[in-house]
């Protein structure tokens, strides 16, 4: 079944520019889909939308065939979302802010209790479970917030950002968290982290400047890059002629070439016959990013050229 399709879906807000720009999407997946894009592309506008708290300014999108605009009220009880500015409040405990925010859902108290119960041990933190949010670590404190959705057994639940800014450490535990988690579950991440999305998705959408750019497994994505290997060339090498690929200038200068196997093969031993140091693998999901949002991705970064090198 499918579970969340849009169409033709725009948000503008007030007179500014286009924060989602004709969104066509269709998920029927249970796991993970996670939606990266850099700060700005329009991931939380999108989130908001589907969890009806945005309206959006044209097209329409549904949940399990129920719209997200005419029926607010059926979807709200099929969904649990963590948004992206989330802090549990500080004087509360987990068990009181999953108890309350579980009754507020319509749970009466005592099988609230229940299930607050369960969801901390579920994410691992009965310990903290009567500690006041004040006293714990960031990372803990992110648990709780998930702990939280998840205790509403919420068909769909939607993770705006859920790592970001927490350490590497933290981040790396609750990677964990949520690979066991998305057993049995549909799970909608936001991220910017590409290795989570790796880790963590079994689709992903790539989303730029409000547009969907791309969408489909890590292998599915790679394989419409069109160019499955990249090659990294890692000194200055402008001398050497790109035969077949795409090739971006990375921060550092150097040159990256998207090209297919036999293109690796040929530019590999080109490259060694000239003694120049290189790095060949399998496109990253990094790599994919880049190559669809084909843009300046960072300062300094810039795509050579227009596109295709072919016998240049
Ligand atoms: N409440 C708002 N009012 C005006 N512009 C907004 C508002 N929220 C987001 N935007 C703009 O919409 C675009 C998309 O933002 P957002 O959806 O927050 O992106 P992301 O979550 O991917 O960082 C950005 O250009 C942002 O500045
Ligand atoms: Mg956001």
């Amino acid at each position: 079944m499918t579970r969340i399709t849009c169409k033709k879906l725009s948000k503008r807000y007030g007179k500014g520019p286009i924060a989602l720009d004709n969104v066509d999407l269709s998920l029927d997946t249970t796991g993970v889909f996670a939606l990266i894009g850099r700060n700005g592309a329009g991931k939380t506008t999108l989130v908001r939308i589907l969890s009806t708290t945005l309206f959006p300014t044209s097209g329409d999108a549904k949940i399990d065939g129920v719209d997200v605009v005419g029926e607010a009220d059926e979807i709200r009880k099929r969904i649990a979302v963590l948004p992206q500015e989330a802090r549990p409040i500080p004087w509360m405990t987990p068990r009181e802010l999953i108890t309350s925010y579980l009754m507020w859902r319509g749970v009466g108290y005592k099988n609230a209790g229940k299930k607050a119960s369960e969801a901390l041990d579920l994410l691992g933190i009965t310990k903290f479970g009567d500690t006041m949010h004040s006293h714990m670590s960031g990372g803990t404190k992110r648990k709780v917030l998930v702990a939280t959705v998840i205790a509403s057994g919420a068909d769909i639940i939607f993770l705006d950002e859920p790592t970001t800014g927490l350490d590497p450490i933290s981040r790396g535990e609750m990677w964990d968290l949520l690979a066991k988690l998305k057993k049995g579950r549909f799970i909608f991440l936001t991220t910017h982290y590409l290795e989570e999305a790796e880790a963590l998705a079994d689709r992903i959408g790539v989303l730029d400047e409000g547009k969907l750019l791309a969408i489909g497994s890590l292998s599915e994505l790679r394989r419409k890059t069109g160019y499955p290997y990249s090659v990294k060339i890692l000194q200055k090498a402008d001398h050497i002629k790109i035969k077949l690929g795409r090739v971006i200038r990375g921060r550092d200068g150097n040159l990256q070439v998207f090209t297919t196997k036999k293109g690796a093969d040929e530019l590999s031993r080109r490259l060694i016959s000239n003694g120049i140091k290189f790095a060949t693998n399998p496109v990253s999901l990094e790599d994919i990013f880049y190559f669809f949002v084909k843009k300046k991705v960072d300062e300094g970064g810039e795509e050579t050229g227009g596109g295709e090198w072919q016998g240049a």
